[in-house]
């Protein structure tokens, strides 16, 4: 019998229960459908191939024979699991090969390879920050990056996503708390699609002495020259005093990583929870991600980031055409200089804005019907009013398949209009 003292109670007739019942009903809901084949361009879900919109295999190398090949050896090599934490039995030369080039790809003195990207966050931050220091987020960051400041008990202070005159203000406030002051940002925003403007953020925290993490799960392996992400890409990464990156997006795999300073890194190395009592990651993991870094830090690797950033501008011009409010970032200062130009920055996220919730599930899954698959962005990962399709591509979508895509989106926008009314168009 369910009492006062029972915490299964909060399981029942929550604020969400009803909404889910019924998109279960209607065979709306979005989520935990099943992919049947590998994370490719096209993929099979639920007995049918539908063009894969929703994958963060930016670069398309969880398929690459290379990657896959890093994978069997590691395997071959090192077994199933490592049974073990990174301090104890789970560290194998993998984890150093990758720790020392991950640190050479990102500029930094060293890295740390932790088993998930969200624990890279909750490891680094609920290590580094305690109750007397403050932290200030843009509202829109990553949940990972929100766990690990709950974590520290530090003083949070959020944003809005963006606006510079909210992140000075919140410095200026900051400056008041007494203790260390840390502003966190993704590079690349996740739902969004958009880029942190950092020179002005680097500014802004050079002036008030915060220091400056920079999360580049979506940056990493897509932005700048070298692929190191949005600080490389705008100019300022001897400026950004860590940054995080994850191998579950460009670098085909699972992992997580931090890289900085070697006193900071060091610092984890030996007192990060997250780090240390968790296991490992699969040496197959580690194996496929070194593969991929490397694919990306060869002559190949700007091919690669040329082709995701042509097949994003390439889909979000197809959106546009057809009517659909697709979501582009403000411009940002590109370089450190007061005369650096201001651009806009593509990124292979291509969000189409719906509005409503419920009608963002029916769209989401009459172009499901159709045969493209896309995520759904509802509240609370967008603001309330503010949901999305999130579309990605991958540098491995050919032409004709977008062109597919592109098509269904078509057929699906005249019959949704017809039915539900018109969406939101373009600006
Ligand atoms: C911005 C951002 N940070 C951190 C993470 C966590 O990474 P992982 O999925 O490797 O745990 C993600 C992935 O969802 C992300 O999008």
């Amino acid at each position: 019998m369910p009492t006062s003292t029972d915490v299964f109670a909060k399981v029942r007739g929550h604020e969400r229960e009803e909404l889910l019942k019924a998109a279960r009903e209607a065979d709306l809901m979005p989520y935990f459908r099943t992919v049947e084949s590998p994370a490719m361009p096209v993929v099979d879900m639920e007995g049918s191939p539908r063009i894969m919109l929703a994958s963060n295999n930016y670069l398309g190398l969880t398929g690459d024979e290379r990657v896959m090949q890093g994978a069997r050896d590691a395997l071959n090599r090192y077994g199933t699991g490592l049974t073990g934490s990174r301090l104890l039995n789970g560290t194998i030369p993998l984890h150093l090969e990758l720790e020392r080039e991950l640190a050479e790809w990102m500029g930094t003195d060293d890295a740390l390879v932790f088993t998930t990207g969200h624990q890279a966050n909750v490891g680094t931050l609920g290590t580094l920050l305690n109750a007397k220091d403050t932290v200030i987020v843009d509202s829109a960051d990553h949940a990972s990056i929100i766990d690990g400041v709950l974590l520290s008990r530090a003083k949070m202070r959020p944003f809005r996503h963006n606006r510079m005159d909210k992140l000075a203000r919140a410095l200026e406030r900051a400056e008041q708390d007494g203790g260390g002051v840390l502003v966190v940002v993704d590079g690349v925003f996740s739902m969004e699609g958009d880029v942190a403007p950092l020179v002005d953020i680097v500014e802004l925290c050079g002036r008030h002495g915060a220091r400056l993490m920079v999360d580049e799960a979506h940056g990493a392996g897509v932005l700048g020259a070298r692929g190191a992400g949005a600080a490389e890409l705008l100019g300022v990464e001897r400026r950004v005093d860590l940054r995080m990156g994850t191998f579950s997006k460009s670098l085909a795999a699972c992992g997580g990583f931090v890289a900085g300073p070697a006193e900071v890194i060091d610092y984890l190395r030996i007192s990060s929870r997250a780090f240390l009592f968790t296991a490992s990651a699969v040496p197959a993991a580690l194996g496929a991600a070194l593969s991929a870094l490397r694919i990306i830090r060869s002559p190949e690797g700007p091919q690669l980031l040329a082709e995701v950033l042509e097949n994003a501008r390439y889909l979000a011009d197809g959106l546009h055409a057809l009517g659909y409010r697709t979501l582009a970032g403000e411009p940002v200062r590109v370089g450190p200089e007061p005369d650096s130009p201001i651009q806009s920055i593509v990124t292979p996220i291509v969000p189409v804005l719906v509005g409503d919730d419920w009608r963002a599930a029916l769209l989401w899954r009459a172009l499901y019907d159709g045969g493209v698959f896309t995520n759904c962005a509802l509240h609370p990962a967008v603001p309330p009013g503010g949901a999305l399709l999130r579309t990605s591509v991958m540098a491995t979508h050919d032409r004709p398949t977008l062109d597919r895509a592109l098509e269904v989106f078509a057929t699906v926008k005249r019959k949704f209009e017809d039915e539900h009314g018109p969406l939101p168009g373009p600006r």
